[in-house]
């Protein structure tokens, strides 16, 4: 059998925290899709081509501290190469549909990678909540970035990811919302779950 859920939605919105903890509820299995292209965006920064790496990228590729401002402005830098995210189309869309359903967290997932899934989510905050959030778990892996230059990094990334021509950042027409602004963790992921009850 399978079922997809796509979750797309802006930086530090809780997408990955309620991909992991609904991928747990049902079995389903979970990809954190921005990894590819943070993958992508850390060997341009070790001076690699973003097409060549994006075209070779392992699992390997995927392992390491990709979690800093640096590799995530990277990250959204390749996103807008059409070459870039071609390279990427295929693996996504081969683990969507693999059997025992999956859980797909990014950009373009409902729009892009996988229009046909059974469940859309377009989760979102308002850009203070998430740079709080995102300056909190920086602060905590000791990174020194202030308040100000978490927001400002978002909010770029965010422009960036929103008004780029390929797959650029919205909602799907059939996605729904979630603003988790002032939901807790628990109370996001049970909105989730209830959605993908819905409809299996
Ligand atoms: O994957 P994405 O960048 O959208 O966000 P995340 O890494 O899942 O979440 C960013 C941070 O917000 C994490 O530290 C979460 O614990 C926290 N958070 C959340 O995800 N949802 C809430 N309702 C409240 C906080
Ligand atoms: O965790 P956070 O939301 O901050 O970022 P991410 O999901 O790891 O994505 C990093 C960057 O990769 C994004 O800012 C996008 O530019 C790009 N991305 C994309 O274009 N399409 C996806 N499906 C996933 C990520």
């Amino acid at each position: 059998m399978t079922f997809t859920v796509a979750i797309d939605g802006p930086a530090a919105a809780g997408k990955g925290t309620i991909s992991k903890a609904v991928a747990a509820h049902f079995g389903f299995a979970h990809l954190d899709t921005g990894l590819l292209y943070r993958a992508v965006g850390a060997k341009v920064l070790a001076g690699g081509d973003p097409v060549v790496a994006a075209k070779a990228l392992t699992p390997a590729d995927m392992e390491g501290d990709l979690r800093t401002p640096e590799v995530a402005q990277a990250a959204s830098r390749v996103a807008v190469l059409p070459d870039v995210r071609a390279a990427l189309v295929a693996f996504q869309r081969s683990f969507a549909v693999q059997d025992g359903g999956a859980v797909l967290d990014g950009r373009d997932i409902g729009t892009v990678i996988c229009p046909e899934a059974q469940v859309k989510l377009f989760v979102t905050a308002s850009a203070d909540v998430r740079a709080e959030r995102r300056f909190l778990e920086l602060s905590e892996k000791g990174l020194s970035d202030t308040r100000e230059q978490v927001l400002a990094d978002v909010v770029a990334r965010d422009k960036r990811d929103s008004e780029r021509a390929e797959a650029p950042l919205k909602p799907a027409a059939d996605a729904v919302i979630i603003d988790t602004s002032d939901l807790s963790i628990a109370e996001a992921v049970a909105r989730a779950v209830q959605e993908i009850e819905n409809r299996r």
